[in-house]
């Protein structure tokens, strides 16, 4: 079959630049109709390089000018294509080993509809040089190993563009003629030219300081947009809240004078970490209790930390090639995990990385883009960022801290300091510190660098009580996925050898209590099959295996009902708590999918007093906790489940027995749900941190589970709570909590609620995102063609990637039984989208694709509907390399 699917680069094919940068000079004039660059940059040839011509990467630069060494270059001595200029010789000569070459380019950003290079966004400019965007700015050689140090001087008109920011250092200011003006920034640290920024717009600024602990004073500013001042102190509070945590936690210091965030509505990812000038999508800077949730203002908490924390990890230390992006991401999401553990809930937030991590990374590793944290090949870098290199790659660091344990982690972070500050580096590198710093062998673990797929852990234990003896056989297996049928395809080699998996066990006694003196000792399984012997053991324990998450596997375990009871009651660590819950939830929902989500006789008794119990507990102990416990299993997670046990995913089915054991809660707890919603209701002043934003998860929830209620009983008690929340609660956590659960029910409440909410928003993109989105994610029929209607309203742009992914992402990866509806309308759908956008936003347009990952895991008529979606997608003319690597994939199988 034609896929088409683009050339891949290889990792092996890896070698070192011919030419350096040592400085770079640029001049950026932004006018009405285009912008002007002038770049001056001091090359010279790398001693350790191939040789050869000095090539530079560019793309839609209109050249005006080339010189090298102040002499104007004759057209035979370069070769200038649509992706590359390449220089062989200076007007006859061969090139000297340094030299210093002149460029002038005209681009245009207001036609950059990518949001990759310099583009407009409403009033001003911004620039996104990750991955490869700088090439669109000016001719260059864009790699990460290539670092050199900066100077930027930016013109503008003054009136409309009063802030001029680039990198570093404010050096200098002027006037220049007709009513423009300009500054010169420098930036004293050599970087990538992906870490490359600048703005020119007119913004309000929030400004502070922070004084690092070796004494300096550090000038922090927040822009944005005019009038959202008031929505900008949650960013600077989280700014200086990381500061400090990198000080504490790993001796890390702000290095500049300046640290500058600036908030854009057009952005194609969350945040980007540009040196001293952070770019951020607004969703992660502007937040104020009436329009933004606890979840984004946890959000913010985390994504301020991400970028702040590149500093080190990603800047200071970057990527020696773009096949090392987990070197960076994975180390630096590893980082704001911890920090968010460290500042709010680490049981929880360890809690929502697992789900997050079932919900995205595992499906992602089963399917056709599966890759490893390190691939070893790629057709397009920009479809890399997944949850892959960020999640699974946070999950690899994460098992080198649990086997070396924290003093060692923090050595080895020294250590990777002292050793590669200012270098461009590999994963290598960052193993070896650990290790040297450790004594830990780490060459078998390296592995999980190379290897795609999720591993299976199966678990077999036995007690002797005569011998008092507890023994646990682990073995671990992992298939081969599409990728490396790829690569064998390719004539790579793969080492299928065993991993090195850090597997924390427990042993929890019938009295509750942990069996071992350590509580959670660390198995550290390196063969195959290993078995592991317990003595001193004074009765059957029940095995709680993988406490705190230790390996990113899925682990086969044939443990009882009462076992995971057990577990879900006693378990010391409340992730394996939590964990023993979803377990037996997946159990009886398993059974209920498999009755075709019919009836209730799949639904025993003691889950329900399970579930009455966690909801007791939250009450008197952790009531965030306990809103974890009661979240079921999400839809994509019973997918899998299906999937992998070798099943035609059933979306109906799934959807259905979901909802039939939510309505058996509700109707069988209906009087403990009304016990706790009571008990909940807010006491204090809304603030979006402390033990109120768990009280809140919970009622929420709860009224969640309400709704759920026969019609009778939903429409004379739990209606009228609904709509006064939605239109008189405070804040937007609870204001949302509602409208998402008004809009699953086919009333008329629903259409006021929601008409409300958009008219008193619709001046607030942000909030216009989340009209949008509770929409998209509506369980009522008709939804697909809501949103069809919802992309012809005028709150919708497709060019806004925050819309694209408040409507029709989350319509395709957060409502999964109505993309995958029986009668192809949500694939359909998806590639109407798909086909508009790639044109306009190749990027946003691969992550919507990326909806079909799982299209051969439905069944045969749905299957057909999906590959006519892709065949579609795949025919289009002009495809864009993005999607049509996606596509392709997908396609290949
Ligand atoms: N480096 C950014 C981060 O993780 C990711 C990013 C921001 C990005 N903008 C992008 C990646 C555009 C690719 C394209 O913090
Ligand atoms: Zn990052």
């Amino acid at each position: 079959m034609r896929t088409d699917t683009p050339q891949s680069i290889y990792l092996k094919d890896y070698t070192p630049p011919a030419w350096l940068v040592d400085t770079v000079d640029l001049h950026v004039a932004i006018h009405d109709t285009h912008a002007e660059v002038r770049a001056t940059l001091a090359c010279r040839r790398n001693p350790a390089g191939p040789g050869g011509a000095l090539v530079l990467d560019g793309e839609e630069l209109a050249l005006q000018e080339l010189a090298i060494d102040g002499a104007a270059l004759a057209p035979f001595c370069y070769a200038l294509a649509d992706d590359r200029l390449a220089i062989a010789s200076a007007n006859g000569a061969p090139l000297p080993e340094r030299l210093t070459l002149a460029t002038r380019v005209r681009i245009a950003p207001d036609a950059n509809t990518q949001l990759s290079g310099l583009y407009r966004s409403k009033d001003g400019y911004f620039t996104q040089c990750e991955a490869q965007g700088f090439r669109r700015i000016t001719f260059y050689p864009d790699r990460p190993d290539v670092m050199a140090r900066f100077t930027c001087t930016i013109e503008a008109a003054r009136e409309r563009f009063p802030q001029l920011l680039s990198n570093g250092n404010l050096v200098a200011t002027g006037d220049a003629t007709d009513g423009r003006h300009w500054a010169r920034w420098e930036d004293p640290y050599a970087k990538p030219c992906y870490l490359f920024a600048l703005v020119a717009a007119k913004l309000d600024v929030l400004e502070d300081r922070f004084a690092t602990r070796s004494g300096r004073t550090v000038r922090l500013a927040v822009y944005v947009e005019p009038g959202k001042l008031d929505q900008c102190g949650h960013a600077m509070a989280a700014l200086k809240k990381s500061m400090a945590w990198d000080e504490r936690r790993f001796g890390l210091e702000m290095d500049l004078d300046h640290y500058m965030i600036v908030a854009v509505g057009d952005f194609n990812m969350g945040a980007m970490e540009n040196k001293g000038l952070n770019i951020f999508n607004t969703k992660y800077v502007l937040a104020r209790p009436d329009t933004a949730t606890d979840a984004d203002f946890q959000g913010i908490d985390r994504v301020v930390a991400h970028e702040y924390f590149h500093n080190w990890t990603g800047n200071r230390v970057t990527c020696r090639d773009w096949f090392q992006l987990s070197l960076k991401e994975g180390l630096t999401v590893f980082r704001d995990q911890e920090f968010g553990a460290d500042v709010h809930s680490r049981a929880v937030t360890r809690i929502q990385e697992v789900r997050a991590l079932r919900v995205a990374q595992f499906p992602e590793d089963a399917g056709p883009m599966a890759h490893p944290i390190r691939p070893a090949s790629y057709a397009e870098i920009n479809n890399f960022y997944t949850a892959t290199v960020y999640q699974k790659g946070a999950e690899v660091v994460r098992m080198i801290h649990t086997l070396i344990g924290e003093a060692a982690f923090r050595r080895g972070m020294d250590l990777y300091f002292a050793r590669h500050d200012g270098q461009a580096v590999t994963c290598e590198d960052f193993v070896a510190a650990m290790q040297d710093a450790s004594g830990v062998d780490l060459a078998q673990f390296r592995r999980w660098y190379a290897r795609a797929g999720t591993p299976h852990l199966k678990a077999e234990g036995r007690y002797d009580a005569q011998a008092r003896r507890y023994t646990l056989t682990l073995t671990q297996s992992l298939a081969p996925t599409a990728y490396e049928k790829r690569l064998q395809e390719a004539g790579l080699a793969i080492d299928d050898g065993p991993l090195h998996i850090p597997v924390a066990l427990g042993l929890v006694l019938p009295d509750g209590s942990d069996a071992l003196p350590e509580k959670t000792r660390v198995l550290p399984l390196t063969q195959q099959s290993q078995t592991f012997v317990f003595d001193g053991i004074p009765a059957a324990p029940v095995a709680s295996l993988l406490r705190g998450f230790s390996a990113p596997v899925h682990l086969d375990f044939a443990q009882g009902d009462e076992e995971l009871a057990h577990l879900m009651a006693w378990d010391s660590d409340p992730v394996n708590r939590w964990e023993a819950g979803q377990r037996l939830a997946t159990r009886i929902l398993l059974a209920g999918i498999a009755a075709g989500g019919e009836g209730t006789d799949w639904i025993p008794d003691t889950f329900v007093a399970a579930v009455a119990r966690v909801l007791d507990d939250g009450l008197r102990h952790d009531a965030a906790l306990a809103a974890e416990a009661l979240i079921l299993p999400a839809e994509q997670v019973l997918a899998e489940e299906m999937a992998g046990a070798g099943k035609a995913i059933d979306p109906e089915a799934i959807h259905r027995a979901r909802i039939a054991l939510r309505r058996h809660l509700a109707a069988r707890l209906r009087d403990r749900f009304e016990a706790a919603w009571a008990a909940l209701a807010p006491t204090e002043p809304y603030s979006p941190d402390g033990p109120q934003v768990g009280r809140r998860a919970l009622r929420n929830l709860v009224l969640g589970y309400l709704a759920e209620s026969d019609a009778e009983y939903l429409n004379a008690s739990v209606m009228p709570r609904l709509t006064a929340q939605c239109s008189g609660a405070g804040n937007m956590t609870d204001v949302i909590a509602a409208l998402g659960t008004l809009a699953n029910l086919d009333a008329p409440e629903r259409t006021a609620a929601l008409d409300a909410f958009h008219s008193r928003w619709q001046g607030e993109a942000l909030v216009v995102d989340k009209w949008l989105q509770v929409q998209a994610t509506s369980r009522l029929p008709g939804t697909a063609a809501r949103v069809r209607e919802l992309m012809r309203h005028a709150a919708f742009d497709i060019r806004n990637p925050n819309k694209v992914y408040a409507l029709v992402r989350a319509f395709c990866a957060a409502n999964p039984r109505h993309f995958h509806a029986a009668d192809g309308e949500g694939y359909r759908l998806a590639a109407d989208v798909i086909t508009e956008l790639q044109a306009m936003n190749p990027q946003v347009a691969a992550r919507i694709a990326r909806s079909f990952d799982r299209w051969r895991q439905v069944d045969a008529a749905r299957q057909a509907h999906a590959r006519a979606a892709l065949e579609r997608i795949r025919d289009c003319a002009g495809l864009a390399r993005d999607v049509a690597e996606v596509v392709g994939k997908a396609l290949e199988g």
